[in-house]
């Protein structure tokens, strides 16, 4: 993990306060896994508001032209100040951060699900199990069309997937975790990666009670402040057995957690 300054070549809207914003870092490109993310300072030189730096995923790496890029909601002060930024700038961040993806080599299929920004880094792990020869079905969800352009992104990696808004105007309408419940029994030889807001990973660990030989990958998002493992701004429970738990932090010891063992308070 290095503190890196690297020139922005885009920052695309890719939606509805959705952007794309494309870094020149051979660091990063040379040595960053799927699923690991940056620490983004989003203040100008001198300025300290907002004072915590911002995490964010990973979502695609150039290898060949040592280019990756973010994709990124705005939400508030730190994402619209990425926002703003333009080609030619420098970006000032912190990474990579966090254990990265590691395909399981006893797995052939993989079914990932993502929801909302959380298919930004499922992309790279999409792309990655591609890349490895492993089978992927890839099924997302999101509230409108605003992520429209990302299936252009997807199809690039990926064939085989399903997309899902809950107003129909994208893809087919409903929820990718109902389609989970009803079909199931298609999945029952895949290794689940999913990511995306709480109440989503929480009613899939549900839906895989039924299903008790799954093994199921989520990544967490939880808030941070230091993202290095200090201040503990990012603790979840992990159950230990037999019958406790253990406090796990999101930023070193994740972000990626046996979906099974998350407690959710
Ligand atoms: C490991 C990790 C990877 C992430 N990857 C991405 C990514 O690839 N793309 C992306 O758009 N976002 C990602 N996020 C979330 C992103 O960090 C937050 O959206 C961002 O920090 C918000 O900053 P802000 O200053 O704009 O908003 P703030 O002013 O800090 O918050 C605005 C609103 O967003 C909510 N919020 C802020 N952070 C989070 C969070 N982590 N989870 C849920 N709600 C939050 C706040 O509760 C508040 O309601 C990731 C988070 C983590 C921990
Ligand atoms: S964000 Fe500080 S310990 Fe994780």
């Amino acid at each position: 993990m290095k503190l890196l300054n690297g020139e922005i070549l885009a920052n695309k809207k890719y939606g509805e306060n959705l952007y794309k914003l494309e870094v020149f870092s051979p660091y990063i490109c040379r040595n960053c896994l799927p699923g690991q993310f940056i620490n983004i300072k989003c203040a100008y030189e001198g300025m300290l508001d907002p004072l915590l730096r911002r995490p964010f995923s990973i979502y695609e790496i150039d290898k060949k032209f040592n280019v990756f890029s973010v994709l990124y909601m705005v939400k508030g002060k730190g994402t619209d100040f990425m926002a703003r930024l333009v080609k030619g700038g420098m970006l000032d961040f912190i990474g990579p951060l966090g254990i990265g993806f590691k395909a399981d080599e006893e797995i052939k299929n993989y079914l990932l699900l993502g929801g909302g920004i959380g298919i930004a880094p499922l992309s790279l792990i999409a792309k990655e199990l591609m890349e490895t020869g492993k089978n992927i079905f890839f099924l997302a969800g999101f509230k409108d069309e605003a992520f429209f352009l990302w299936e252009r992104d997807l199809i690039k990696i990926a064939r085989n997937y399903k997309i899902f808004t809950e107003n129909g105007s994208f893809g087919q309408k409903g929820i990718p975790s109902v389609y989970l419940k009803e079909n199931m029994h298609l999945y029952k030889n895949y290794k689940l990666v999913v990511c995306g807001p709480k109440e989503m990973l929480k009613n899939i660990q549900g839906i895989l009670r039924d299903f008790p030989g799954i093994v199921a990958d989520a990544l967490m998002e939880e808030r941070m402040a230091c993202g290095i493992g200090v201040c503990m701004g990012c603790i979840i429970k992990i159950k230990k057995s037999p019958g406790g738990f253990e406090y796990k932090k999101v930023c070193t010891d994740g972000p990626i957690f046996n979906l099974m063992e998350v407690i959710f308070d």
